[in-house]
C-alpha cells in the first residue's frame, strides 16, 4: 500500500533535484552568471588603466594576480570619430566604418579583453574545446571615467562586420573544423564560419572565440561528458581539469538520475508483480466466492429442482442444471 506514496515521493524528488539542475547546466546560462560579475569587475580595472587619457590611445589595465591569465585595455573615443572612421585595430579587433554606440553618448569606451586560460572557466561550452583565448569587446560611456557597474552601451556596425583576428591560436587538430562562438551580454550563444583560418566577424559587442568540436562523441549522456570537457582544458594547465566543479556537478547529476531511473524502474517492476499477484489473489478470492455461491444455488437449485422433478416438469429443468453444474469444475481447474 505505502508502494505509490513513495513512487510519488520519488518522482518529485527528481523533479526538484536532478531535472532543473539538468537543464540549468544545458542552458547557455554561464555568461549571465558568473561571466557578467566579471565583466563588472574587468571594466573597473579597465577603467582604472586611465590617467589623462588621449583619444584613441590602447591603456592596459592592472588586474589582481587572482585572475592570472586575464588583461584587459580600454581605449577611449568620441562617438563621431568611431562612426566615421572605425578603428584600425584595437589588439585583435579591427573596427570599420559605421558603428554606432546606443544610446548616443559623446564618448565612449571601448573595453577589451582577454581571458587567458580561465576562458573555458567563465564561458564554459559543453562538447567543444577552445582554440583560442575568449576575447571581449564592450562599450560604455566615457563621461565618468571613476564609475563602477556600469551598463554596456549597444554597439552595432551598421556595415561591414568588426573583424576579429585571432593571431595566436592553437592549431587545428586533424579532421576538424574550426567555428567561430559568439557569446553576446544575455548569455546567447551563437556558431558562424571562420574565414582565412582565423578570423571571425560580428555585428554586435560580446565575447568571441575559436573552437572545435571536442574529439569525443555524445550520443550517450554519460560517459562523453568528461572526456568532452577535458579536451577543453588544453587552454588550462592539465592538474586544472579536475577541479571544476560545473563538470562534477554535471556528471553527479547524470548518474544520480540514471540511478534513480533503475530504482524506479525496478519499482515499477515490483510494483507490477505485486499488483499482479494482488490481483490473482483477487480473482483467486472472487472465483472461490462464485464457486461456492455457485454450489449453493445449485444446492438450492437441485433441492428446488428435485422438488419440482417430483411435482411435474422433469425434461426441461435437468439439462439447465447440467450445464451450470460443469462450470465451477472448469474454474477450479483453471485456477490452482
Ligand atoms: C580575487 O578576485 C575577487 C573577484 O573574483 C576579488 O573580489 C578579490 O578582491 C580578489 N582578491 C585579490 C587578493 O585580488
Ligand atoms: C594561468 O596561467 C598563468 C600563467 O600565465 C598561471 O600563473 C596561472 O596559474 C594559470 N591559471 C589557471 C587557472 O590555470
Ligand atoms: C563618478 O562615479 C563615481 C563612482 O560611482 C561617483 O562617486 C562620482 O560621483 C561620479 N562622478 C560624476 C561626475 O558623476
Ligand atoms: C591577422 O594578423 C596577422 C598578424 O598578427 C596578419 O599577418 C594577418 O594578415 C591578419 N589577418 C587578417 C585577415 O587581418
Ligand atoms: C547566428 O548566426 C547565424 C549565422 O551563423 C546568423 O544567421 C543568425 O542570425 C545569428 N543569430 C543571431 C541571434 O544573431
Amino acid at each position: 500500500m505505502g508502494l505509490l506514496p513513495s513512487l510519488k515521493m520519488l518522482l518529485l524528488l527528481i523533479y526538484f533535484f536532478w531535472l532543473p539542475r539538468a537543464v540549468r547546466t544545458q542552458l547557455p546560462g554561464p555568461s549571465t552568471t558568473s561571466a557578467r560579475p566579471l565583466d563588472a569587475l574587468l571594466q573597473d580595472y579597465a577603467f582604472q588603466a586611465f590617467v589623462r587619457p588621449r583619444t584613441g590611445a590602447v591603456y592596459n589595465g592592472v588586474v589582481p594576480s587572482n585572475l592570472s591569465d586575464i588583461t584587459v585595455s580600454a581605449m577611449r573615443l568620441r562617438s563621431g570619430s568611431l562612426w566615421t572612421r572605425g578603428v584600425r585595430m584595437y589588439k585583435e579587433f579591427f573596427i570599420p566604418m559605421g558603428v554606432l554606440g546606443h544610446p548616443y553618448v559623446e564618448r565612449l569606451v571601448l573595453v577589451y579583453q582577454n581571458l587567458g586560460n580561465l576562458s573555458a572557466l567563465y564561458y564554459p561550452l559543453p562538447g567543444y574545446m577552445y582554440l583560442a583565448p575568449v576575447l571581449g569587446l564592450l562599450a560604455y560611456d566615457a563621461s565618468n571615467l571613476s564609475a563602477k557597474n556600469l551598463p554596456e552601451l549597444d554597439i552595432r556596425a551598421s556595415r561591414q562586420p568588426i573583424l576579429i583576428n585571432f593571431s595566436n591560436m592553437q592549431s587545428l587538430p586533424k579532421g576538424s573544423v574550426a567555428k567561430c562562438v559568439w557569446f553576446d551580454l544575455h548569455g546567447l550563444v551563437n556558431f558562424s564560419n571562420v574565414a582565412s583560418g582565423n578570423v571571425c566577424s560580428t555585428f554586435q559587442q560580446g565575447h568571441f572565440s575559436i573552437v572545435v568540436k571536442s574529439r569525443a562523441p555524445s550520443p550517450a549522456p554519460v560517459s562523453p561528458a568528461p572526456p568532452g570537457r577535458a579536451p577543453k582544458a588544453g587552454l588550462l594547465p592539465s592538474g586544472r581539469k579536475k577541479n571544476n566543479p560545473k563538470v562534477w556537478i554535471i556528471v553527479g547529476s547524470v548518474l544520480a538520475g540514471l540511478a534513480l531511473l533503475v530504482l524506479l524502474g525496478l519499482l515499477g517492476l515490483w510494483g507490477e508483480k505485486f499488483k499482479h499477484r494482488k490481483k490473482m489473489q483477487q480473482m483467486e478470492n472472487a472465483a472461490e466466492f462464485k464457486h461456492r455461491k455457485k454450489m449453493q444455488q445449485m444446492e438450492n437449485a437441485a433441492e428446488v429442482g428435485e422438488a419440482l422433478h417430483m411435482t411435474t416438469v422433469g425434461s426441461t429443468k435437468a439439462p439447465a442444471a447440467m450445464v451450470t453444474r460443469t462450470q465451477p469444475t472448469i474454474e477450479t481447474e483453471y485456477v490452482p
